[in-house]
């Protein structure tokens, strides 16, 4: 949550204009209020206010502020309300120190207190002030006998909690100041700049080489040079190229990042599928050593978790599987030791949620294997393996095609244990492979294209309503769970999903004319009670809304159809259903007049707890 840049370069360039220009590719991380401060001719320059990066930039001209060397910010309010004074950077008494913050510093209360005791006058009500508060008290106690980055590193011993911190000050004005702790930081590097965000594609425009900055790493950038360190050792930065492209940042022609990435979900599948078998194959071995699993993840990957929980069930029986929404861990905490296999999905791969269960589950003994987007971010370097769905850079923040990826590579790795177990011959496994691989884009493909108006039609319809039901059975529900979580998250229409046969006992009471009940039902063992509940809602006057596969008595019972292509490999079904849902909810939220890109009150990385 919130994004950070940061820039000193020795080309002539102003910076502002690149951190306005990366800021706006942060913004899926926060959009309360904006800030950019600079550092011209040895004097701070400082703009910031509440709105979005467009309309402060309008208001302010950001870009117009001068000087080499600057850091920006992007917020989503956790400590102290929506304001200018809240808005980062923040700066110390004097305004010569000037700070960025990602993260949450819960002892600053204390800090705070102790702070104005000695003097300091706080402008905002915010954690992350105490920050530059902290490095001007240290270099005063040291009479400036005290080198930046040392004085630095004393503030970092006293803050307690998750940091993404980057720090200039005006009297080493061509330096910016690093830390990471449980919040994201990356350090682009080009000859004559070096950049520092929370996520690459804030400066992919400018640079593919990257350094990932690691837990409890410090870090000086100046134009020529990165330093880093580690409990006061160097280290030698290791930089990777990323592969993405500005483009895959960019939208590219579309109206919104998240039509372009329900788009590009046929390539995204094929990109995931096309995965190494080394790692699956090691991953299926875990699974059969586990004496119990946890699938842990929040959101759309706890949803991609549970279609994992129903698959791995059905091949195998009895051993015991858990399906865990990461900030619960707690409750599931006296299952862990070494026999326990934790796997772990997630988007960003920096998830605070999820870090927390791993962080004293690995402790245990526990194994760990990860389904991740992001390369080399916090939870795969946490894990034993780490699988990669090959999804690109994913900004709207509502998740489709990294969800669709989760699904495909947990079936992947399904069909692998299935195989491993003695449960299907290496023929029968071959060929589903293939059919798999192939199958998956096209039918993804088809779908889309033979939905997309229909959802956008579907949408002109329910736009008016306040409440929708999505209903499924079994190892649907992640369907319906999916599909209700999309509509809620972008279109804030009150969406709910439970199993269609729970109707009955409560939630069917609010049913009235009209209203929608999206039915997910599929030609299997569900479809036979599916019918049966469809009629109990139309009883009511419901709106039926069918997720299908030309089942004829479905779609003579509902309002509105989609009907999809028979599925013959059923592992596809949490993909191939999912994706009308997606449309549904694009273009709800489009046709209420909501930016789906950024639903209020929701961040893409969630780094608090
Ligand atoms: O990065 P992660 O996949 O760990 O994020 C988990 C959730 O925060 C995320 O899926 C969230 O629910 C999205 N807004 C869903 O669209």
């Amino acid at each position: 949550m919130c994004g950070i840049i940061a820039i000193t370069t020795s080309s002539k360039a102003n910076v502002s204009k690149m951190i306005t220009t990366s800021l706006k590719k942060l913004e899926y991380r926060g959009y309360d209020s904006v800030g950019i401060a600079t550092i011209n001719n040895g004097k701070v320059e400082m703009l910031k206010d509440v709105g979005t990066i467009d309309k402060v930039n309008k208001r302010l001209s950001l870009e117009n502020l001068q000087g080499t060397i600057g850091i920006g910010h992007t917020r989503w309010a956790t400590h102290g309300a929506i304001s200018r004074e809240n808005a980062h950077p923040h700066s110390d008494c004097t305004g010569n120190i000037i700070v960025v913050h990602n993260g949450i510093i819960e002892n600053y209360l204390e800090l705070r207190n102790t702070l104005q005791e000695n003097g300091h006058n706080f402008s905002s009500e915010t954690d992350s002030e105490v920050i530059a508060h902290l490095m001007e008290e240290e270099l005063k106690q040291f009479n400036q006998n005290l080198s930046m980055i040392n004085a630095f590193k004393r503030v970092l011993t006293k803050i307690e909690g998750t940091y993404a911190i980057t720090l200039i000050h005006s009297g080493e004005p061509d330096t910016i100041f690093l830390a990471r702790k449980d919040s994201p930081l990356v350090i682009g590097v080009r000859e004559d700049t070096k950049f520092a965000a929370s996520d690459i594609p804030a400066f992919l425009e400018y640079t593919k080489k990257v350094i990932v900055l690691k837990n409890g790493e410090i870090a000086t950038l100046t134009p020529q040079a990165v330093y880093i360190e580690k409990n006061g050792f160097r280290v030698q930065p290791k930089p990777v190229i990323i592969s993405w492209t500005a483009e895959s940042a960019q939208k590219s022609g579309y109206p919104h990042f998240m039509l372009k990435e329900i788009h590009e979900q046929p390539i995204a599948l094929k990109n995931t599928l096309n995965t190494n078998p080394a790692e699956i194959m090691k991953a299926s071995n875990k699974i059969l050593e586990a004496e119990r699993i946890i699938f842990l993840a929040c959101g759309t990957s706890y949803h991609a978790g549970l279609t994992g929980y129903y698959q791995f069930q059905r091949i195998l029986g009895k051993k015991p599987l858990y399906k865990v929404i990461a900030s619960e861990y707690e409750t599931y905490s006296h299952l862990i030791d070494e026999d326990t296999l934790i796997i772990a999905i997630s988007q960003s791969g920096e998830t605070l949620d999820v870090m927390k269960g791993l962080t004293p589950a690995r402790k245990l003994g526990a194994s760990i294997v990860s389904v991740v987007n992001v390369i080399d971010s916090s939870i795969p370097r946490y894990s034993h393996i780490s699988l990669y769905t090959k999804a690109g850079p994913e900004i709207g923040v509502a998740a489709t095609k990294t969800h669709t990826a989760q699904v495909a590579l947990l079936a992947r790795l399904a069909l692998q244990v299935e195989h491993d177990i003695g449960l299907m011959s290496a023929t029968e496994f071959t060929h589903i492979i293939e059919d798999l691989n192939t199958l998956t884009p096209q039918i993804t493909r088809l779908i889309i294209n033979q939905n997309e108006f229909k959802a956008k039609q579907l949408a002109s319809k329910i736009t008016n309503q306040n409440h929708a039901y999505f209903l499924a059975r079994g190892y649907n529900m992640p369907i319906a769970l999916e599909g209700a979580l999309k509509l809620k998250e972008i279109s804030y229409i009150h969406a709910e999903a439970f199993p269609a046969g729970e109707s009955k006992h409560g939630p069917i009471a609010i049913v009235e004319p009209d209203f929608p009940v999206i039915m997910i039902a599929p030609n299997d063992w569900t479809a036979q009670k599916m019918l049966s509940n469809t009629e109990e809602m139309r009883a009511r006057g419901a709106y039926i809304i069918s997720v299908t596969e030309q089942d004829h008595r479905i779609i003579k019972r509902s309002d509105y159809s989609f009907i999809l292509p028979e599925v013959t490999i059923p592992l596809l079904r949490p993909i191939t259903h999912i994706l009308p849902l997606q449309m549904l909810a694009y273009y709800t939220a489009v046709q209420r007049g909501f930016d789906p890109d950024k639903p209020k009150n929701l961040a893409k990385t969630v780094t608090v707890e």
